[in-house]
């Protein structure tokens, strides 16, 4: 089938295999601890919290502008050759600081990756920064306060990731402001380790996508909600059934928020984490979730259109 994918939900520093965490690790002279690869392709962790440390673990052998280019180009290779088109890389600007990395460095070696990958593939991609709950507000406030003084071109949008359960969207109202004021397209992660309680205080942010945002399906009225707005989920079902929000994609609401009216996308979360892949997620959705091919094609539209690009590069892609 030769059906043009985008995904707008991936997690940079959750892209690299273990393969590639130990090589960048070996390059920088760093020991990784054998416990949390299961294989060259897929990590070993237990539940979500222990998803996060070993995330963190993984980023922080990621040292260098250098590492930044190389962790990039690779993953959008591989979007590539699954017929990816466009991808929407989200950054932790407190991960790479983690690791004595400045901004400038940090989003230097990215756009590199992004510059290698579109001359050799044609593939297109941006940056949205994210905070990281449990790192804290201020934090948070200070990434976007950063961005709105200093930003380089690809970084387009703002997130917000981590620790749902521990950290309601509310508290981070000052970061969205600043970021939303400085022109950043803004999204935030609610409605994946937290409720509708969550999503309906996510959605006094300044967002117009959700990152997750499914288990909006606890309640009716949020859904419609959601679908009257035009407010676009990011939906990564493998994810999901992954770090057990749902059972199984049986259970998944994805067709529901579909007949609902809802918009969404794919994205893949953390690939090597979960298995998964953005073919393998337009895969999913077919076979799993039963949507056909022309479906799939206006799901690229979707997220092409609910995209934070400028209107040129969006023209390239639509
Ligand atoms: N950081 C990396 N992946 C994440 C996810 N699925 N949810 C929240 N924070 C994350
Ligand atoms: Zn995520």
């Amino acid at each position: 089938m030769n059906l043009p994918l985008a995904e707008l939900h991936v997690h940079l520093e959750g892209t690299a295999p273990p393969a590639l965490i130990r090589r960048l690790a070996d390059r920088n002279g760093l020991k990784v601890p054998e416990g949390v690869f299961a294989t060259p392709e897929q990590f070993r962790w237990v539940d979500f919290l222990d998803f996060l440390r070993t995330y963190d673990l993984a980023a922080s052998v990621i040292r260098t502008p250098e590492d930044y280019r190389d962790v990039t180009y690779e993953y959008l290779v591989g979007c590539a050759r699954e017929g990816a088109i466009y991808v929407e890389l989200i950054a932790s600007p407190d991960h790479a600081a983690n690791v004595g990395l400045s901004d400038a460095d940090h989003y230097a070696g990215i756009a590199a990756g992004i510059d290698d990958a579109r001359r050799d593939t044609g593939i297109e991609a941006r940056i949205l920064v994210t905070a990281i709950r449990n790192f804290g507000v201020e934090a948070a406030v200070e990434i976007a306060r950063r961005q709105a003084e200093d930003r380089h071109p690809y970084v387009v949008g703002f997130n917000l990731a981590g620790d749902e359960a521990g950290y309601p969207p509310a508290q981070f109202r000052e970061a969205y402001e600043i970021a939303a004021a400085s022109g950043l397209g803004c999204t935030v992660h609610a409605g994946e380790h937290a409720g509708a309680e969550s999503v309906r205080e996510a959605l006094t942010l300044p967002v117009t996508r959700l990152s997750h945002g499914v288990r909006a399906i606890e309640d009716p009225a949020l859904v419609a909600e959601i679908a009257e707005r035009g407010i676009v989920l990011e939906a990564c079902p493998t994810s999901n059934v992954a770090t057990h929000v749902f059972p199984s994609y049986e259970e998944h609401p994805l067709r529901k928020l579909h007949e609902a009216g809802v918009k969404w996308t794919l994205g893949s979360d953390d690939p090597p984490y979960f298995g998964c892949s953005i073919g393998g997620e337009y895969a999913v959705a077919r076979e799993r979730f039963g949507f056909e091919e022309g479906e799939l094609r206006s799901i690229t539209r979707t997220a092409v259109r609910a995209s934070f690009a400028d209107d040129a590069a969006k023209a390239t892609l639509l």
